[in-house]
């Protein structure tokens, strides 16, 4: 599949640009827009995404949805961490898990990380743009010890357009399963689940500092964790942090 690339050397952040894009033209589904330098990327829940300049993979693509509910939306969020572990599979990185909802591990370490703003319409979704940030060529993430990218985790330089193109056709192949329903797909997703099954510490308001065990996620995409003592409680994000791993 080909599809539309618009490349451009710096912006702010790519979804947002992305994003005026879809107010000012008509879209084609899947087109992809990539920059060498975000100079304010966005991360989740008002985060920052920093990248050293044209050494990785910072890219949103336009999709259009038809039919799928706003209750099911977390099945974009589910198909997308798993094409990039199909993308991250092919540049033969090791060990990799999802971090609920969709950072991209290897073992410990943070590889990639995924921002969605979907766009609704009644009670359905018509559109999102998936924010893509891939440490693909980077070496050194100062002040950031949970960081690491491709080439040192495969010992390999990557061509950035290549995997720009990976991440289109892993995304289409994955958007596919849509109709095989939240289910089966939540299942392949729980399969690669970050800490799932293992003691780990969390920390939350409600909470405090406790122990737990990540048992999966529900309809709603909320983390279900079987805290000491309470029972499986769920989380959405900003509710819980995992602080660290035993
Ligand atoms: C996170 O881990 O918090 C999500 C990071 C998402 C970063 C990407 S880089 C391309 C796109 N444009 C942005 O401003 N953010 C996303």
């Amino acid at each position: 599949m080909k599809a539309t690339e618009i490349y451009i050397s710096e912006t702010p952040s790519t979804n947002a640009l992305l994003k005026s894009y879809i107010q000012d033209k008509k879209l084609k589904d899947f087109t992809v827009l990539y920059t060498d330098h975000q100079t304010q990327g966005r991360g989740q829940m008002g985060s920052s995404w920093s990248s050293a300049k044209g050494k990785n993979i910072a890219c949103s693509v336009y999709k259009e949805f038809n039919g799928i509910s706003i209750s099911d939306q977390f099945i974009i969020s589910m198909l997308v961490s798993l094409a990039l572990i199909d993308v991250l599979e092919e540049l033969k990185v090791p060990k990799l898990k999802v971090k609920w909802p969709n950072d991209l591990y290897s073992s410990n370490k943070k590889i990639a990380g995924v921002l969605i703003e979907t766009t609704m319409s009644g009670t359905k979704l018509s559109s999102a743009v998936i924010g893509i940030g891939l440490n693909l060529n980077q070496k050194e993430f100062e002040g950031l010890p949970h960081a690491s990218s491709v080439l040192n985790l495969t010992g390999k330089l990557i061509d950035r357009s290549h995997v720009v193109q990976l991440i289109i056709k892993k995304l289409a192949s994955r958007f596919k399963m849509i109709p095989v329903g939240f289910q089966q797909i939540k299942a392949e997703y729980e399969s690669h689940l970050y800490r799932k099954d293992k003691v780990s510490l969390f920390k939350g308001e409600q909470i405090g500092t406790v122990n737990g065990i990540i048992k999966g996620i529900n309809e709603k995409g909320q983390l279900l964790i079987d805290i000491d003592q309470q029972g499986v409680l769920k989380f959405n994000l900003k509710e819980v942090e995992l602080l660290s791993s035993n």
